[in-house]
């Protein structure tokens, strides 16, 4: 922490020795006096009533009554594990964070998750798979808090609640815990048909993953990084998996669900154990800052369009290793904070209506789950640098604040501390991107090509993938029971793929419908299958 800020318990990183519990060789009270006994409550006889006036007895029942914290509304369940993250130099040109520099080696800790099941749902459903990793860099902690699918449902922040009330169960049975098998999800999508490319994507093998070590990463959105001369550039992150991309076939999916619906947790785990460190390359798609953001006639601000790494390759910027399981998993995996607006120099966002959103979605549902704003002190979450941010009280607070003027500038405290400069290259900046335009409630129109990616995507599988891609269509819409709502499904994919279309359609026993919008012309991108993929590919 920084000069004026003083922690009981010091030392920064998650896990800390002095944070673990159950020390010393008697038994305490939460106040340190001993007890003689925790087996038997204090009763009127050794067969009479219980007595209120046991304080041992209420204190240990009242913290057990508290020990549940509310789970993520999204990303419930989810599993994690400490690593570490050595850059490679590449990005110095482009980037002026200290964590990208060559060979500087910054600890992570990463929490892979579903999206959609409760904290105690089962590892292999199909769905979009978290993967969002914390960088705890000398310049503060940065997150990148992606996915294992480069695209997402909606276009707009605003739509999020929408598509999350679409997609968990439905209210009145609360079934079905799956993500895709029901009528909501399948109305949503066929409606708000921004949500089609995301979903073919859910759809392919890539929403069953085999592990998550064998899953790629994307931040999804375009970023803008500033480099030492102030110049900028936009890019894409991407995490590309040193053991491959695999999936489950279907059918392993309900073999491992029923058998061990802890699979992928077991899996990161007994890797971690066993010696066999998963490790990722990070790289990034490099784009020119233009002034309308748009590259090779993509809207780079539309998170539900991909840039073909055939038209902008990724460049590897370096090596994520996760080398150590949590001690604690509540302490460090539930208690852990991602934030998409945690960023440090030489990071910054741009005007994807989506990320706008998740920059204030983050840290308003982080208060109510670890309820109050102290959640950066809690260890898994602190900066392993010092911190001054002259925050003080709030419920749960650790810190034993010194000084009299927690504001600045101010003349009583020796602890006046200096703010960043234009010129200081290790302050955050917020690079001065332009804005002008009128307020509106519009969407651009190069927002409106809902399809033609997803045609892309769908033609870019090899045989066996899109032989699943139809029956992953067909099962999924098969639970639906409004046949308006299968239908609407069956027009979507007529404007995706005819061939597609009429397979589905086939299995549903339902007429192929006409495609609405003109057919895409796409080359096929080979980098978008995973049939025996490796990286570098
Ligand atoms: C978790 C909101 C879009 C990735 C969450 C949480 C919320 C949320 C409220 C729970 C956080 C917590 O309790 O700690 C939103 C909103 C979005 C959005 C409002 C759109 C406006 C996205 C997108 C991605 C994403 C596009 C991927 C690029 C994640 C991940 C987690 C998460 C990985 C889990 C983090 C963890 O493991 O703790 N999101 N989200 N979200 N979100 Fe989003």
């Amino acid at each position: 922490r920084g000069p004026e800020t003083v922690t009981p318990t010091g030392a920064p990183s998650g896990a800390a020795p002095e944070d673990v519990a159950q020390q010393g060789e008697h038994l305490t009270t939460s106040q340190g006096a001993r007890l003689r006994s925790t087996d038997h409550s204090l009763k009127a006889g050794p067969r009479g009533p219980v007595l209120l006036q046991d304080h041992h007895l209420r204190e240990k029942i009242t913290h057990f009554d508290h020990e549940r914290i509310p789970e993520r509304v999204v990303h419930a369940r989810g599993t994690g594990a400490h690593g570490v993250f050595v850059a490679n130099g590449r990005a110095e040109k482009i980037c002026r964070a200290a964590f990208l520099k060559q060979g500087v080696e910054t600890d992570v800790f990463v929490r892979f998750s579903t999206v959609v099941g409760f904290r105690g749902s089962a590892d292999t459903v199909r769905d979009t798979r978290g993967f969002a990793t914390k960088f705890y860099t000398e310049e503060g902690n940065y997150d990148l808090v992606g996915n294992n699918i480069p695209v997402f449902f909606i276009q707009e922040g605003i739509k999020f609640p929408d598509v999350v009330h679409a997609v968990k169960p439905e209210p009145d049975k609360e079934i079905p815990q799956a993500q895709s098998a029901h009528d909501t999800f399948w109305d949503f999508v066929s409606l708000h048909t921004e949500a089609q490319h995301h979903t073919a994507w859910n759809m392919s093998d890539r929403g069953v993953p085999l592990s998550y070590r064998m899953m790629e990463g994307f931040g999804v959105h375009t970023f803008r990084l500033i480099n030492d001369a102030g110049e900028t550039s936009l890019v894409k992150f991407h995490w590309k998996p040193h053991q491959g991309v695999h999936s489950q076939v279907w059918e392993e999916t309900q073999l491992t669900a029923g058998n061990d619906p802890d699979y992928h947790r077991r899996d990161l785990y007994d890797a971690i154990d066993a010696g066999a460190y998963p490790a990722w390359d990070l790289g990034v798609q490099v784009m020119p800052d233009t002034e309308d953001e748009m590259f090779e006639g993509i809207d780079l601000l539309d998170p539900t369009k991909i840039v073909p790494e055939e038209l902008c390759p990724v460049e590897i910027i370096g090596t994520m290793t996760l080398n150590r399981r949590p001690t604690n998993f509540f302490a460090e995996v539930e208690q852990v904070m991602f934030n998409p607006g945690n960023l440090v120099p030489g990071i910054d966002v741009t005007n994807d209506p989506l990320l706008q959103v998740r920059l204030f979605s983050y840290i308003d549902t982080q208060i109510t789950r670890l309820g109050g704003p102290n959640f950066s002190q809690i260890p898994i979450n602190r900066a392993h640098c010092p911190v001054n941010d002259m925050f003080r009280d709030g419920f749960h607070q650790h810190a034993v604040h010194g000084g009299v003027a927690p504001y600045k500038p101010n003349s009583l405290d020796g602890g006046n501390p200096a703010q960043g400069k234009d010129s200081d290259t290790v302050a955050f900046i917020d690079v001065p991107t332009p804005v002008e335009g009128a307020k509106v409630r519009e969407k651009p129109a190069s927002f409106e090509d809902h399809f033609s990616q997803t045609t892309l995507f769908v033609r870019s599988l090899s045989e066996v993938e899109r032989q699943h891609l139809a029956r992953a269509y067909t099962f999924e819409l098969g639970k639906c029971y409004e046949e308006a709502v299968k239908l609407r499904q069956l027009q979507c994919l007529a404007n995706i793929d005819a061939d597609l279309c009429a397979e589905v359609a086939a299995g549903l026993g339902l007429p192929v419908p006409e495609p609405t919008v003109p057919p895409a012309e796409v080359e096929p991108s080979p980098a978008l299958s995973q049939v025996g993929k490796k990286w570098p590919v």
